[in-house]
């Protein structure tokens, strides 16, 4: 039982292996919440909280005289504008009368097994067996709204997913002005903020600072999860390191405008109010209908932030993806982008495709340019059928090809956008985003989609499971390549235009729904301009999301430690390309970018033609190592053994079979130095007592020496060397 209620007490707890969550109902239905942390094995935390007469934060009418209680101090579980507390608030609402009042007073609760769902958004699902669910219903006494809270409890990864439901059981229309996710207060302690911005090629960047007196926001009205804000956040105390300290994570599945809010309020209590944004949100809800929000992934360490990143890197491999490829070993791929660009014909692409096959490669991906009138990125986005000038055989011929030379064929496409130079413009116009009599912002001279529309929909449902079902394709690169702006539907009436943003992602969960269920054998894999949409619901649809359109291995190293604060390596693309690299005009040898592409799915992204003898005979040791490494570096532990922030001028990470019986220490030096420092660092995840031995020369070192003691790199010089080192355990 990980959800305990204790009648007597009105105490509800939820207990995961190492955390706790606790809330209490009081005897005015108001709901308390106590407590959220290391695990207390359900004690009552109600002594931590003192009522005190605040002033300027008023009291609930029903208290009359009693002083000591406000809406504006207690810590709570969902928060509601507009009837007295002035912090930042989940909810907001204009009710028929026009107020704006929302007051809401437990009702009753529910405790299920299993993991409950949401309609029309992917969500955490649960595949041990463990899960349970807690359900609190709330409501206005005078409008009859209603607020469900929804919880979500997986103990073995210490997660709690939460959501909200809010059904109008009321007589009149009300309208959601915000409709938040979770509230999560945090009355005691002193916490910073670790939050991954970024921009298009330099996606989740690190950055730490201790929150001030202040509402702090992360968030994106971009219509998508963005490069700039991921809607990730980590609060963790002044302390906190990699092994170390008290570190909260929400993590928002979502892929739509966001946002996060983190209010220190007069008291220094802490509030973090995380939900779809509020900019050009209005919800009508009639009488019976119901809002249900998108859910965030809660999880708790008290053993600093490693832990923490694997909670998610585990519940992310095992409750977030799906399908075929969610643990198998996924194919070694080349993608022609980098290597050709738009300039291609069947010709290039063959001798492509036979000199990949030679080395390895295990998987030909067709990036863009090859349907309708695209020759560029000015034309033909929404046309889904091949242009037969640069393919005189088809998608199918070149597929057949392709088989024929032992490799599976995969396919990018678009969907959700179109060229005003398209046949698809011309016949429907419409189907684009644009508010009346206004000329849209274009991006990429490329116009958005309305996915809110159902014939848009099905027309892409049906277009492009034409191409699956007349080619043997086994892989999708789902692209999406500007943001959201002009959002209006011409397909809904004026009062609806609010609802537009979020029924657009609604659309898109739905054609990647369908699509995924009826080609369960294709490979997805997400992109938005690189990492634009990288977030746990497109993850539930692709198992791997494309991280970056910068393919270089020394800006990789960033933007892949900052993803892996919350996502496991298997989501992240990652490709060798060129070099000099084509974003940056950096040299690095191949070995660099080898053992940086390998913290990923791995592939490649060049000009074959242009490279050497020596280089593919490189190539092939690279895809025999990756192959030799796969389990360890996909489903091992995943350790950061440098800190990028204290500007170390090598970077190291770490794989740990779960077993413990091998580990593959990376290290890269990010900035040479001349009469270099030693570098040094210390493993982590081993047996201190089992002996491990080192691949290349068979030395054998303890394991405690190996964490304890550390391990010394010979001294390298040249641009950015590299090196992977591999032990096993010697069996007993
Ligand atoms: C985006 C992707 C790239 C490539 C191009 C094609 O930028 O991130 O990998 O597919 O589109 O236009």
């Amino acid at each position: 039982m990980s959800i305990i209620y204790q009648r007597e007490r009105k105490l509800l707890t939820i207990e995961t292996e190492n955390t706790s969550y606790q809330m209490q109902i009081d005897g005015n239905g108001f709901l308390h919440h106590l407590y959220y942390g290391r695990r207390i094995d359900a004690a009552e935390m109600s002594y931590l909280h003192v009522n005190a007469d605040r002033g300027f934060s008023g009291n609930p009418y029903v208290l009359r005289n009693n002083r000591t209680f406000s809406l504006d101090t207690f810590p709570q579980e969902y928060t509601s504008f507009g009837v007295g507390d002035y912090r930042i608030n989940s909810i907001a609402v204009t009710n028929g009368d026009g107020s704006y009042a929302a007051d809401f007073r437990y009702l009753s609760h529910e405790i299920m097994p299993g993991k409950y769902t949401i309609p029309g958004m992917p969500t955490v699902y649960d595949d041990r067996g463990e899960a349970e669910t807690l359900v609190i219903t709330m409501q206005d006494p005078v409008t009859k709204l209603t607020v469900k809270l929804y919880y979500g409890v997986f103990p073995s990864t210490d997660v709690i997913t939460r959501c909200a439901e809010i059904v109008n059981n009321g007589q009149e229309e009300v309208t959601l002005l915000k409709a938040d996710s979770i509230c999560l207060d945090m009355p005691f302690g002193k916490w910073d903020l670790v939050h991954f911005h970024g921009r298009h090629c330099l996606e989740r960047q690190v950055e730490r600072s201790p929150l001030i007196h202040s509402i702090q926001t992360i968030a994106s009205k971009r219509g998508m999860t963005s490069h700039h804000h991921n809607p990730f956040v980590i609060l963790c105390d002044h302390r906190a390191d990699e092994d170390h300290g008290d570190c909260f994570g929400l993590m928002f599945m979502y892929s739509g405008n966001h946002k996060t809010e983190i209010e220190v309020d007069q008291l220094e209590n802490v509030r973090v109010c995380m939900g779809i944004h509020d900019a050009q949100f209005r919800w009508k809800l009639s009488t019976g209908e119901s809002f249900h929000t998108p859910e965030v992934i809660l999880s708790f360490s008290s053993q600093g932030f490693t832990k923490l990143s694997h909670n998610y890197h585990d519940l992310i491999r095992h409750n977030v993806c799906r399908g075929k490829y969610k643990l198998a070993q996924r194919p070694v791929l080349i993608n022609n982008w980098e290597a050709t660009y738009f300039d291609f014909n069947e010709e290039k692409i063959l001798h492509l495709a036979r000199q990949a096959a030679e080395l390895g490669i295990e998987l030909f991906v067709l990036d863009d340019g090859w349907f309708g009138s695209r020759n560029d990125d000015n034309a033909g986005l929404g046309d889904w059928f091949v242009n037969t000038e640069k393919l005189p055989h088809g998608l199918t011929g070149l597929a057949d090809e392709v088989n024929r030379l032992g490799m599976k064929f995969g396919l990018w496409i678009e969907p959700e956008m179109v060229n005003e130079n398209s046949q698809l413009y011309r016949e429907h116009p419409d189907w684009a985003f644009a508010a009346p009599h206004r000329s849209p912002m274009t991006g990429r001279n490329q116009l958005v989609l309305d996915m809110s529309r159902k014939d848009v929909v099905d027309y892409l449902y049906e277009s492009i499971s034409k191409l699956l079902r007349e080619s043997h394709i086994e892989y999708i690169k789902w692209d999406m390549n500007r943001p959201i702006s002009d959002v209006y539907s011409h397909g809904a009436p004026r009062e609806r235009q609010g609802e537009i943003s979020h029924r657009y992602v609604l659309g898109v969960y739905e054609l990647m729904n369908r699509l995924t269920s009826a080609f369960p054998e294709v490979l997805f894999e997400g992109c938005a301009g690189g990492g634009g949409r990288f977030d746990p619901a497109i993850l539930s649809y692709s198992p791997q999301i494309w991280l970056s359109d910068d393919t270089d291995p020394i800006e990789r190293i960033k933007i892949q430690y900052g993803s892996s604060f919350g996502y496991p390596v298997s989501t992240m693309g990652a490709h060798v390309s060129a070099s000099p690299n084509h974003q940056t005009g950096r040299t690095t040898p191949l070995k660099t970018r080898g053992v940086v592409a390998m913290s990923g799915t791995f592939g490649y992204e060049l000009d074959l033609n242009k490279l050497s003898a020596q280089d593919k005979e490189e190539i092939r040791t690279q895809i025999a190592d990756f192959k030799r490494y796969y389990w360890l570096i996909q489903d091992g532990e995943y350790y950061r053994l440098t800190d990028l922030e204290e500007g170390s001028f090598y970077t190291a990470w770490q794989f740990v079979a779960r077993d413990g019986s091998e580990t593959l220490v990376n290290m890269v030096v990010n900035s040479p130095q001349p009469n270099s420092l030693l570098i040094h660092i210390r493993l982590k995840g081993l047996d201190p007592e089992a002996v491990y031995v080192l691949d290349n020369d068979g030395s054998r070192y303890s394991g405690a020496a190996l964490m304890y003691g550390g391990f010394t790199f010979p001294l390298m010089s040249g641009d950015y060397p590299a090196e992977q080192i591999h032990f096993v355990r010697e069996q007993a």
